[in-house]
């Protein structure tokens, strides 16, 4: 097993580095404290070409690796968990489903300004009353003639109150037949058609730059050149774009949990107790080894999805394993980060608590880990 990265490799993450310690890490107590969408930071992406990191560059891409994308991801989460997000969503649920399924069209009128950053893309797959079990929404589209009528609401859409488009899945077939399958379809609907309608940006614990709202859409009518994968074919799009996803979650939740551990490290060198610093005591010691032990595992294991990705093999069980391994390091990571900080980790004049909140949601969005562990016993125990 080869562990070295490509000179390309280290360079993208070199420069993801660069531009996060430099131009987003000071501003992210700010983003936290305001809730301000980081508009300035996402036109630096897209310079960067952060923004379609995987897209060829004739759509608007960077061309790069599922790896680099992982990299760049943790890096940017390090400096701010928000950033890294609005960055997951563009690059995994929007950018990558459009270049795997899209028409030759709708890549270049769409996947190009979404990916080169020009426009800002989102994924519509959550309702109010289905989240986990993903295939009971209720949001439809019926057709008549060549048009296509959709009817519905959506739910904790990261990036929908800035988004240009959103891939909206819904209801297009109910077959009456007992055990005959719903069939589902994907939709790429741009913001601003007629019927579609936004609620005000969520309220949330964490993350809080990085803007989610309700998407209403009520007789918004769709060409059938609105269909991203085929009809009928819109559950496994969604599936097959979160595989890729729960990647870039992943490596979210190592950037969050690096960030907490590289703070308590800095911090115990300082901090004074029983007249030595903190970090000469052995509770505090393992408290570290621990946490970079357990980062250390969560990367190799989202480094192992996004190499599978790269070769085209399913990587269903692999990304889910990544997904929930580093989700829930990172909130331990961040448990122990303020443990360590003491007092001063539940004050907001320390980053730790910021890592805390942000961290909490990689257990939640692009799957629970309940749903992590479903995937990973469906595929052991298939066959
Ligand atoms: N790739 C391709 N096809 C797949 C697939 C995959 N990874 N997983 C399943 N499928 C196919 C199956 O083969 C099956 O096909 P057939 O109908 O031809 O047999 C079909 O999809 C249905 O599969 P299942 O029977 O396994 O589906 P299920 O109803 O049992 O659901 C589930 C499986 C894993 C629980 C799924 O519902 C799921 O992942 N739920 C969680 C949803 C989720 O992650 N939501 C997050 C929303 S996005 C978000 O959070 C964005 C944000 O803002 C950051």
């Amino acid at each position: 097993m080869d562990f070295e990265l490509t000179e390309e490799q280290r360079l993208i993450r070199d420069t993801a580095h660069d531009f996060a310690r430099t131009e987003i890490a000071p501003k992210a107590a700010e983003i936290d404290k305001s809730g301000r969408w980081p508009a300035e930071i996402i036109s630096k992406m897209a310079e960067l070409g952060f923004l379609g990191m995987a897209i060829p560059e004739e759509y608007g891409g960077a061309g790069l690796d599922a790896l680099s994308y992982a990299m760049a991801m943790e890096e940017i989460s390090a400096a701010c968990a928000s950033c890294g997000v609005i960055m997951s969503v563009n690059n995994s649920l929007f950018c990558d489903p459009v270049y795997k399924f899209g028409t030759a069209e709708q890549k270049k009128d769409v996947l190009t300004p979404v990916a080169a950053g020009k426009k800002i893309g989102c994924f519509g797959l959550t309702e109010p009353m289905s989240g986990s079990d993903a295939q009971t929404m209720v949001t439809e589209a019926k057709k008549t003639g060549d048009t296509w009528t959709l009817n519905g609401a959506k739910n904790w859409i990261t990036n929908g109150p800035h988004a240009d488009y959103v891939l909206v899945f819904a209801v297009t077939e109910r077959p009456s037949a007992p055990g005959a399958k719903v069939r589902h379809t994907a939709f790429l609907v741009p913001k601003g058609t007629p019927g579609f309608t936004l609620n005000p940006a969520d309220h949330k614990l964490g993350i809080h730059g990085a803007h989610s709202c309700t998407i209403f859409f009520e007789n918004v009518k769709l060409p059938d050149s609105a269909i991203v994968g085929g009809a009928g074919d819109g559950f496994k799009v969604a599936m097959a774009t979160l595989d890729g996803g729960r990647i870039g979650i992943a490596a979210q939740a190592l950037g969050i949990a690096r960030a907490a551990l590289e703070v308590s490290v800095a911090y115990a060198k300082e901090r004074k107790s029983f007249g030595v610093p903190i970090s000469q005591h052995q509770a505090i010691q393992f408290m570290l080894s621990d946490m970079a032990t357990e980062l250390d595992a969560a990367r190799l294991l989202t480094w192992r999805a996004a190499t599978m990705k790269d070769k085209g093999v399913r990587h269903s069980a692999e990304s889910a394993a990544a997904k929930l391994y580093a989700s829930e390091t990172a909130t331990k990571v961040a448990h122990r980060a303020i443990q360590i900080h003491g007092g001063y980790g539940y004050s907001t004049e320390y980053p730790v608590e910021r890592h805390y909140r942000d961290a909490r949601i990689t257990e939640i969005y692009e799957g629970t880990s309940e749903i992590q562990r479903i995937v990973i016993a469906a595929s052991l125990l298939k066959g």
